[in-house]
């Protein structure tokens, strides 16, 4: 079961695209180094179109196929760093202070590129192949931008698919399921109005940092009294700011945290309760409580053909017993799940060998992964678009 010889062939240059990004990190939409090197290679290569400026700094390429008419498949990679103090110590670390990419998605868009190369040399498919990269995959939406700039339309894509590189899964390995895969990831900010007062005399204040903490451990009670122990629901308070001195009650308080779901129900009736939560606990003690929710990324949901379609390229290229096909979901959120709203579509895991995980300042990308990734979506475009 083999790996595409030209991908290994070109491990090394692609290797050296993957570690020059690597070093020029780019955060957000703010990622034009990055995206005029994307659209540099993707003419070089002789894609039939390349469209620039797509969501702001989004890119797509357009390649046809020589087998005549068909759909337009997307494969998707996105471009942005993060803001991170890089610690890897790496000849190729990140030459900007306090930017790093520690997801891999310098890996993402070097992978694409080469397979890019090949598909745009050997077109051995029918219809076309849109290769997306994205802008402002952590935390800003690129992903959304760019389905919002009409992209899907104006290439008349038809499902679109993603990767991931996977810490932890082995180099070679891929992983998968139908369904959920990655949660809805949402953001809240609970604002707390009490009374101010002197530390020494509670009884004439109304503590906000008493009922802020009393709403804390109320949140979790959502999660392990209201909900389905089968599903899953992560509420996680992350940020808790008040006061400014020791013997001073402060008059207010502010709560901060994310929401993280599996299903749309879930995310619905989550909400709800939150807010009845909030706002009743520091009803009861005296104060008053109001919630900002904000629907950040949606569910990332797998299609099932699609999915399918997904399993057998990563198996022509790594045989079947490299391949996790009811892979666990996981509460971590994927921009990609816009793409997925619009049309049926994937997301797949690459193994990233023994490293450590994602959004870590010793992070980094696996180069011996790239032959894999690379071969996974020539192999995909062919089956998918096969004539
Ligand atoms: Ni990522």
């Amino acid at each position: 079961m083999p790996l595409l010889n030209a991908a290994s062939r070109m491990q090394p240059e692609i290797a050296a695209w993957r570690q020059a990004l690597h070093m020029r990190p780019e955060l957000l939409f703010d990622v034009h180094e990055t995206a005029k090197f994307v659209a540099g290679k993707l003419k070089e290569f002789g894609c039939d179109e390349v469209a620039t400026g797509i969501g702001r700094t989004g890119i797509v390429g357009l390649i046809r196929g020589r087998h005549g008419e068909g759909p337009v498949i997307g494969m998707r990679a996105d471009m942005d760093a993060l803001p991170i103090v890089e610690a890897t110590g790496l000849a190729y670390a990140s030459q900007i202070p306090g930017r790093m990419h520690a997801c891999g998605h310098d890996g993402h868009t070097a992978m694409l590129l080469g397979a890019a190369r090949h598909l745009a040399e050997t077109r051995n498919f029918k219809g076309a192949v849109a290769v997306i990269f994205q802008p402002a995959e952590e935390g800003g939406g690129g992903g959304l931008e760019m389905v919002a700039d009409g992209m899907m339309e104006r290439f008349a894509i038809s499902q679109v698919f993603g990767l991931h590189n996977e810490p932890g899964l082995p180099v070679g390995r891929f992983a998968i399921r139908t369904g959920a895969f990655l949660a809805a990831y949402d953001e809240i900010t609970i604002a707390i109005k009490g009374r101010g007062g002197h530390a020494a005399m509670p009884h004439q204040t109304i503590d906000p940092i008493f009922i802020g903490a009393q709403i804390i451990s109320a949140l979790q009670g959502i999660v392990a009294r209201n909900t389905d122990p089968i599903e899953s629901l992560v509420v996680s308070i992350t940020k808790f700011h008040a006061g400014d001195a020791m013997n001073v009650i402060p008059p207010a308080a502010e709560l901060g945290g994310t929401v993280r779901t599996l299903s749309r129900e879930l995310r619905e009736s989550a909400e709800i309760r939150i807010r009845e939560t909030v706002e009743n606990v520091a009803r009861a003690l005296g104060g008053e409580a109001s919630l900002s929710y904000v629907r950040k990324y949606p569910v990332t949901v797998n299609t099932e053909k699609e999915t399918g379609l997904a399993i057998a390229a990563a198996r022509e290229v790594m045989g079947a017993h490299c391949i996790e096909t009811d892979a666990k979901p996981i509460m971590g959120a994927e921009d990609f799940a816009f793409m997925l709203e619009k049309r049926p579509g994937t997301m797949i895991f690459l193994g990233n060998g023994d490293t450590a995980y994602v959004h870590n300042p010793e992070y980094d990308f696996n180069d011996e992964a790239i032959p894999v990734g690379v071969s996974y979506w020539v192999r995909l475009a062919e089956t998918v678009l096969k004539p």
